[in-house]
């Protein structure tokens, strides 16, 4: 059986700073309140011509580009994601278009802030029973798109970006080792979008009740993410085999820094062995796992052969974690950018769309 290597990791964040100063323009907060409850002091919001598609597909090139693979050999592109740019299409199939993965099966997967450990997972799982040789995983929100900027409760905790993995196949030991998933659907209540899907599609009344913003009883999503993170982290270094104390780093959900604290705590592991950034892009839900495993790699605390674990929680309720020996790319072929096929996905979109035009003009009436 060949082992699920993670070879390419990338990230893109939208330019657009809003500071907790900026928030206490808008609201009634102020830096120090939230730099205390959450440790957040900034995040980036996605402008006008930005999209959860857009960031996505960047963080996929960068992630191809680390590898070391076109995406023309990119057998199945998984989107994760809370912030769809449509119910449907999904997400994962305008990335594909746009960065030119023409082989590629696409999907999205659903699991909030635990998507990105689901879909890796997935993705690990296509390769480890031989239907996929490389795979793209996306982790991508835009999420300042559902926040109501008048609910302060809300409106200081999300930030908008993306992060991707590229998995890839090989004989080699090490990569994706073992993998922890589960959900507890009672808990769907705390952590919503309440409108917009089929059972309260968009109506006045769901625009006026402010139904398509997040709603979220946080001291309980606080309660159980702390119960969860220790839990699954010790859970999954067991099934891999190792001991917590074998971990070079761990990789949470970055949704408040107390309760990667209190992780720590839970598992009477240092805060030196837990990657943090909270501070700077503050919850960008499925994205925040890649995003700071990118960080990780760029500051030199994750190096080929780290066992690392990866832990996450979010609405669902839903709650994951994946352990790995870290890899680095496998291959050393050089490649024409992938930036290339990128820039000549409009055209390339065009003609096929073009094509379907003169098939339906010519051969359209016969049927
Ligand atoms: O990806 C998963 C997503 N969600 C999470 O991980 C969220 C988990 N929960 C949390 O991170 C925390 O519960 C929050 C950061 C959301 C809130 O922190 P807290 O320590 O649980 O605060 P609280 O809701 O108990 O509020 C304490 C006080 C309240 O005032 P009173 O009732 O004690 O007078 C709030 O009204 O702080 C007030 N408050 C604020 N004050 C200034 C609430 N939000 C703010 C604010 N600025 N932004």
């Amino acid at each position: 059986m060949p082992y699920a290597h993670i070879t390419g990791w990338g990230m893109s964040i939208p330019q657009k700073i809003l500071t907790n100063d900026d928030l206490a323009k808008m609201v009634d907060t102020n830096d120090a309140w939230i730099q205390e409850r959450t440790g957040i002091r900034e995040r980036h919001i996605a402008a006008e011509n930005q999209s959860t598609a857009s960031l996505g597909a960047e963080a996929a090139l960068h992630a191809l580009r680390v590898a070391n693979l076109a995406p023309t050999e990119i057998d199945l592109i998984i989107c994760s994601t809370s912030s769809p740019e449509h119910t449907f299409p999904a997400t994962a199939c305008l990335i594909q278009d746009a960065i030119g993965a023409t082989r590629a099966g696409a999907f999205d997967l659903s699991a909030a802030c635990s998507g990105f450990i689901f879909a890796v997972n997935m993705g690990a799982q296509t390769i480890k029973t031989g239907s996929a040789k490389n795979v793209l995983v996306i982790g991508a929100e835009t999420l300042s798109r559902f926040v109501d900027w008048n609910d302060r409760n809300i409106c200081i905790l999300f930030g908008d970006g993306a992060g991707a993995f590229v998995l890839q196949a090989s004989d080699r030991p090490g990569g994706v080792i073992s993998s922890v998933m589960r959900s507890d659907g009672s808990g769907s209540d705390l952590l919503s979008l309440p409108a917009g899907g089929s059972k309260h599609p968009a109506s006045e009344i769901t625009v006026h009740t402010g139904m398509h913003f997040i709603h979220m009883d946080g001291k309980e999503v606080f309660r159980f993410a702390t119960r969860v993170m220790a839990q699954a982290t010790i859970e999954v270094a067991e099934k891999a085999g190792w001991k917590t104390a074998d971990l070079a780093l761990i990789i949470p959900h970055q949704a408040n820094r107390r309760i990667i604290d209190a992780a720590a705590r839970g598992l009477k592991l240092p805060m030196e062995k837990f990657m943090v950034n909270v501070e700077r892009y503050g919850n960008t839900s499925t994205a925040s796992i890649p995003i700071a495993t990118v960080e990780a790699v760029q500051q030199g605390r994750l190096k080929p052969g780290d066992k690392v674990v990866m832990v996450g929680f979010g609405a669902g309720l839903t709650w994951g974690a994946l352990a790995a020996e870290w890899s680095g790319p496998i291959s050393t072929e050089r490649k024409l950018a992938p930036e290339w096929y990128a820039w000549f996905a409009p055209a390339r979109s065009l003609v096929r769309r073009a094509i379907r035009l003169l098939e339906g003009l010519f051969f359209g009436r016969k049927s």
